[in-house]
């Protein structure tokens, strides 16, 4: 999925995907950057960790492929924060997943999860959100200044509905999604609670067989 959005990405706003890829110049078998400190001073990456080509290989399908550097185009979004964005985003996308296979892996071999797993996924309880909130990020920051790519510049797109008017619906949005968080938080509460109050649960029980009948698990 990941893929098939950089490369419809390439094909419409590829300053966005050379933000993403910190790629400064344009090149020829460019280099995929893993980590690095965008610099727009010198328009160059301090603190470079790169594998070589790979960047065209995931873009053109071709080692040696072009892809087009932020110097190409006349109008480029802010580097920094689209580039880590991504990396955020992506990072956590693997991190969810080398998850779910571990806990796969214990689950298939009716193992309990260990402390550390359990652990772990409670810290993850808001990857999704954070890599979804900076999916976000790389798309909205990643499109300035246009609001429609090549069209209209955000500048020429701004409202005249009072301001008042925009802080306002502004907070209602703001109020419903935390109240949808609070709600969020609460539930997942409540159901863990019952998980630990549950008597015929304990820590050699693996945490979901799978095989439960629905009434014996219908309390939580
Ligand atoms: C290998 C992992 C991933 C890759 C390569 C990838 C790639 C991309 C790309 C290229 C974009 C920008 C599209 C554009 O603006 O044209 C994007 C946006 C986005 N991504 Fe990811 N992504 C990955 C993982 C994830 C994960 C794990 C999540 C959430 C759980 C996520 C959520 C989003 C969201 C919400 C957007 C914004 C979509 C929009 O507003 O149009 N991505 N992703």
């Amino acid at each position: 999925m990941g893929d098939l959005h950089g490369l419809n990405t390439l094909k419409h706003q590829p300053q966005k995907i050379a933000a993403m890829e910190g790629l400064w110049h344009t090149e020829t078998g460019a280099p995929l950057v893993l980590f690095a400190w965008p610099n727009a001073e010198t328009q160059s990456n301090d603190f470079a960790i790169e594998i070589p080509k790979l960047a065209s290989l995931i873009l053109t399908h071709d080692l040696n492929g072009e892809v087009q550097g932020l110097s190409a185009f006349e109008k480029t979004p802010p580097v920094k924060p689209v580039f880590f964005a991504f990396r955020l985003m992506v990072g956590l996308g693997f991190l969810m997943l080398l998850v779910a296979f571990i806990g796969v892996s214990f689950l298939l071999r009716r193992k309990a999860y260990p402390k550390w797993l359990l652990m772990t996924l409670v810290a993850m309880t808001f990857a999704g959100t954070i890599a979804t909130l900076a999916g976000w990020y790389v798309t909205e920051i990643g499109r300035q200044p246009w609001l429609v790519t090549g069209v209209l510049m955000v500048k020429d797109a701004v409202t005249t509905i009072p301001p008042a008017h925009i802080g306002l619906s502004l907070t209602l949005y703001a109020l419903i999604y935390i109240a949808l968080l609070i709600a969020y938080v609460h539930t997942l509460f409540r159901m863990a609670n019952n998980a630990i109050n549950d008597q015929s649960v304990d820590e050699t029980t693996p945490m979901v067989t799978g095989l439960q009948p629905i009434e014996e698990i219908s309390h939580v």
